[in-house]
């Protein structure tokens, strides 16, 4: 599979991935080779967002999640976190417009109850604003993490059979799927993740359960649409088999 020739974006791959889930990692690693503040990394790395996502309907990409913050990042020092809440805060502002004329459709997931509520009514804004887009569907992950966002649908679940609206015997995969941030999105086909760390730090857990992974050693602002095209591309090569036996 390795030995496909490298694909340009601008030409669509038969048989890529429909959802493409990317864990943007190694920002901090960037700045910090570069003599300069982890932040420096993270504006790097979100200037590289609008390139990915405009490479997505090229390569047949229809669906693009990017993990931005996850629930374990508020472990880093206020210094980080606030820039990165505030870098969150003013690319939603910048992008606003470019993203409606682009035709994406953005989307959030993860718990907002730990965002303030200047960042959450600018999401809001953005979800509503491009909710009529269907060229490409970009969802962002802030303030996410697997374990916390099935938490939270089992105990909407839960809620839901005690007040008599759900029976309890009819739960099943697809019940719970219902219930989580990601309810309308398909399953990602890939996941990809940038800097070299072959783990996937709590994204997607249910979601991901036949997903093909892509670990590479880019870090996350060197991450260009040619990269992006590779990763495709040796996706195209994979024999997904979901349990079963080849044809
Ligand atoms: C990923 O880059 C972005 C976020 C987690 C917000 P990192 O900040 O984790 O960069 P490294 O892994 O420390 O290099
Ligand atoms: C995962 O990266 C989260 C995001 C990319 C937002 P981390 O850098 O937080 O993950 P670990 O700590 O290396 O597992
Ligand atoms: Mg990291």
């Amino acid at each position: 599979m390795s030995d496909m020739s490298p694909a340009t974006p601008d030409e669509v791959i038969s048989g890529g991935p429909t959802h493409v889930a990317m864990i943007m990692d190694g920002n901090g690693r960037w700045a910090q080779s570069r003599g300069k503040p982890r932040l420096f990394g993270h504006h790097a790395g979100a200037k590289r967002v609008k390139e990915i996502v405009r490479a997505c309907p090229d390569l047949g990409v229809k669906y693009l999640t990017i993990f931005a913050f996850s629930t374990e990042n508020w472990k880093r020092t206020q210094t980080e976190v606030s820039g990165l809440m505030s870098l969150f805060r003013r690319y939603i502002q910048n992008e606003m417009k470019g993203l409606v004329a682009e035709g994406v459709r953005v989307r959030f997931i993860g718990d907002r109850v730990r965002l303030d509520k200047k960042l959450i009514a600018l999401m809001d804004d953005l979800e509503e604003v491009t909710q009529e887009n269907t060229k490409v569907h970009l969802t962002i992950a802030i303030n996410y993490g697997g374990r916390d966002e099935v938490s939270r649908a089992v105990k909407d679940l839960a809620c839901d059979v005690a007040r008599g609206e759900l029976d309890p015997e009819t739960v099943d995969e697809t019940t719970l799927t219902r219930y989580l941030d990601t309810k309308v999105l398909p399953d990602p086909d890939l996941v990809i993740r940038t800097s070299g760390e072959a783990r996937i730090s709590n994204f997607l857990l249910w979601q991901s359960a036949y997903a093909e992974y892509e670990f590479i050693d880019t870090l996350w602002p060197d991450f260009t649409a040619e990269v992006f095209a590779q990763c495709v591309s040796r996706y195209a090569g994979r024999d997904r088999r979901f349990g079963g036996v080849k044809k």
